[in-house]
């Protein structure tokens, strides 16, 4: 339907039908059409999620070539790891005030895909495989970026979740899973956060591609969640324009010029394409480009973006561990190993490479950060190459005459990108072999990572004193890492993703990237910890974990609830108490689990459905209160398509990680349980379990002269065997006392 515009925004009615259709499509890589005539103006779009990617006019537009400068913010992988949602909306912000400098009016970010396996080339754009952080976390970067009048573009919907094939594999998954695990995180921000557009992606989602699956854009995305933005599809993504539209993609990037145009055009004439649709579209592309108007030039200050980046890395920096205190530094000679050192790396390859503004260098802050300690360096590897034994020789010499050993580790920019997946998960053999002979030497070594995906960190981490993993933190990447060693920052980073002992043991294994076109999402809802936590399996660290230079104690743990399930309002508050225990002031990640109660489905044994953060000086305490509702507790149901809350003792959970917990108590909810449509296909068990059907089914079959139930009905053993048997073939049976009139009559009865 077509509303009339508000004054000074052409009607869609005044245009043609060519001229709509060329609305629908870019008029480059970059731009949406003009219609000069309608005055309608075209806008620009750029990538990327952690930072500008604007591309000259006459760029590559792949992605290789250069683009404007920059802030490099920290790529997702490090806005994950801080679990702070302010600081991310400040980021979001950042970026765009750095859009409206570059006259910018829609933002290609942030992606918001589940990390289903550590092998996806693009797991470092996105935030975790938790959909209630990513979408915590991604609601804040559409709020501050779209707080400047700049659109996001939240991607790549939908179960976007590996490179291999990634234009033609259909992602087999089955509803619950798409429900619970890969549409939450768009879910949350399509309702809250109310991105201006949406990317859809460019897989398939059970076999029909996600740029015409109506379910995906219309039936879920609008109906069910009320988004009333833009559909873009990913750039490409579009392989039958027609039924692109009728699904509801609204705008095709880039533009297939002359062949989409007249497609569509085509489509309409012979009346196989309904104008109304196209009108819809159409629409949506002229609100996008009104709200764009309103969007002011901005001057973009450099040095306070830089600033900014460096303290959201820093946040983003996870101590996995620290034996006996060896961080912060403070000895007096310090050994620093790793031509990651001087060539930092910090940001991932494709579509979100950015031209940064500048680039921090881990040495030379770590040298300016402890002008009192003798900070000597040896890259010992090359980045490209297989060992080099001379530069490994050297980095071992220079260790030995050190009290402490920094070893600067890492993925190579061609270990991991967009564009393909990863075949194994391990640091380059160069690099492990030289940590081998650093770990066997005197000093202890400290290890810190720059990698965009989870790595394998077994069995080294254990004789290394201490871990950082830094994920790929951006421009100032170098610059946090000196302040986390240094203890200028306390860590407070916490893993939005398990870090596993094999790539074995992780729960796609058998199910990546899929075969022939295909990729069977066997594992269900069971991702991340959710799975690790189900089977009970070691890992090396878990979801959530995350040193500090400061220790923190959990107490006094209330949980109260209100209302219930069943009238829709059911509240449960969570307060608690975090203090400080240490000797230096600290960020704590309180983390709140859900452990579910039993159901007809398989459940994970918990699942992160809150967390804040708390800072505190030494001593310090913090109130904390944390709320759920009936969402947090439900499952969907497939076979009633809505999310259920089954009826039982849910575990409250509060901890430091999904396993450490340190506070846990018991809810009982009660919730009526969705009844089963009681047809002919109802079980026996099924209609004697129902309130309604159960009597009606017993009066219908009668008592005997002794008041006996007839037939099966007074034989309980024969129910225990037969009882899961549908009505219709109990009618089949003689003597059951069951016949095909006894079912028409109750199944019309209860239709
Ligand atoms: C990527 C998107 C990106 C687009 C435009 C595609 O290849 O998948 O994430 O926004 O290119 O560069």
């Amino acid at each position: 339907m077509t509303s009339s515009p508000p004054a000074g925004v052409p009607d869609v009615r005044s245009l043609t039908v060519a001229e709509k259709a060329a609305l629908c499509l870019g008029s480059d890589f970059w731009h949406t059409a003009a219609v000069e005539r309608a005055g309608i103006e075209k806008i620009l779009v750029s990538d990327g999620p952690h930072g500008l990617r604007k591309q000259p006019e006459g760029g590559d537009h792949a992605g290789v070539g250069g683009s404007v400068p920059a802030t490099c913010f920290p790529t997702a992988s490090a806005l994950g790891a801080t679990w702070d949602v302010d600081l991310v909306r400040e980021v979001g912000a950042a970026l765009g005030v750095e859009a409206r400098g570059q006259d910018v009016a829609v933002v290609l970010g942030p992606g918001v895909n589940i990390k289903r396996s550590p092998l996806c080339g693009r797991n470092f754009e996105y935030l975790s495989e938790d959909p209630h952080i990513s979408g915590r976390l991604g609601a804040a970067l559409v709020h501050g970026l779209q707080s400047q009048n700049v659109g996001a573009s939240v991607k790549h919907y939908a179960a976007n979740n590996q490179e291999t094939d990634r234009l033609r594999v259909s992602a087999e998954v089955d509803e619950r899973t798409l429900r619970e695990i890969y549409l939450p995180a768009f879910e949350h921000i399509v309702t809250t956060a109310r991105p201006w557009t949406v990317m859809c992606a460019y897989n398939r989602l059970n076999g029909v591609h996600a740029s015409q699956n109506r379910w995906l854009l219309t039936d879920v995305l609008r109906e069910e969640w009320g988004f009333d933005g833009l559909v873009v599809s990913d750039w490409g993504a579009v392989f039958d324009r027609v039924a692109a539209l009728d699904a509801g993609l609204d705008l095709e990037m880039p533009p297939d010029l002359g062949v989409s145009d007249a497609a569509i055009v085509a489509a309409v004439e012979s009346g196989a394409l309904d104008e109304a649709v196209l009108d819809a579209a159409v629409d949506r592309v002229l609100r996008l480009v009104r709200r764009a108007s309103a969007r002011r030039p901005a001057q973009v200050d450099i040095e306070a973006h830089h600033a900014l980046a460096r303290r959201a890395a820093a946040a983003g920096i996870v101590l996995l561990k620290n034996d006996a205190g060896v961080l912060p530094l403070t000895a007096p000679r310090i050994c620093v190993v790793g031509e990651f050192a001087r060539t930092p790396r910090f940001q991932g390859a494709g579509s979100s490479q950015v031209n940064p503004t500048r680039v921090d260098i881990p040495l030379d802050q770590l040298q300016q950060a402890l002008p009192d300690s003798q900070v000597t360096f040896a890259p010992g590897f090359t980045l490209a190459g297989p060992s080099d034994a001379t530069l490994a020789d050297q980095a071992v010499a220079a260790a030995g005459e050190a009290d402490v050993v920094v070893a600067l580790l890492g993925l190579p920019a061609a270990d991991e990108s967009e564009g393909f997946d990863r075949a194994h998960m391990n640091l380059p053999a160069a690099q492990i072999d030289l940590l081998g002979r650093l770990l066997d030497g005197p000093a202890p070594v400290v290890v810190v990572l720059a990698n965009g995906s989870a790595v394998l960190l077994t069995p080294w981490h254990e004789r290394a004193a201490a871990v950082l993993e830094c994920w790929l933190g951006g421009q100032a990447a170098g610059s946090a890492v000196a302040d986390v060693l240094t203890g200028a920052v306390n860590p407070s980073g916490r893993l939005s993703e398990t870090l596993p002992l094999r790539l074995q043991d992780t729960p796609s294994y058998l199910n990546f990237p899929g075969e022939d076109g295909h990729v069977r999402y066997g594992e269900g809802v069971f991702v991340g910890y959710r799975y690790y936590d189900a089977v009970d399996r070691p890992v090396a660290y878990p979801f959530g974990h995350g040193l500090s230079y400061t220790t923190f104690d959990y107490t006094d743990l209330a949980v109260d609830v209100t209302g219930s399930s069943d009238a829709g309002d059911l509240l449960i508050t969570v307060r608690l108490a975090v203090t400080n225990t240490g000797a230096i002031a600290g960020r704590e990640v309180v983390q709140l689990y859900v452990g579910n109660a039993p159901a007809d489905v398989a459940r994970p044994p918990r699942e992160l459905r809150g967390f804040t953060v708390v800072d505190l000086q030494p001593g310090e305490r913090a109130d904390v209160e944390l709320t759920l509702t009936a969402r947090d507790l439900a499952y969907w149901s497939t076979a009633h398509h809505q999310w259920v809350v089954a009826p039982g003792n849910y575990t409250i959970e509060v901890g430091a990680s999904s396993r450490d917990i340190r506070l846990r108590s018991a809810v009982a909810i009660d919730a009526t349980a969705p009844r089963p449509s009681l047809d002919a296909m109802a079980t026996l068990e099924e209609w004697l379990a129902d309130p309604d059907g159960g009597p009606a089914l017993r009066a219908a079959v009668g008592t005997d002269d002794h008041g006996h139930p007839r037939g099966i009905l007074g034989d309980d053993e024969l129910i225990r065997i037969i009882g899961n048997f549908p009505l219709s073939t109990l009618a089949a049976f003689p003597g059951l006392g069951i016949t095909h009139d006894l079912v028409t009559a109750l199944t019309t009865g209860n239709s």
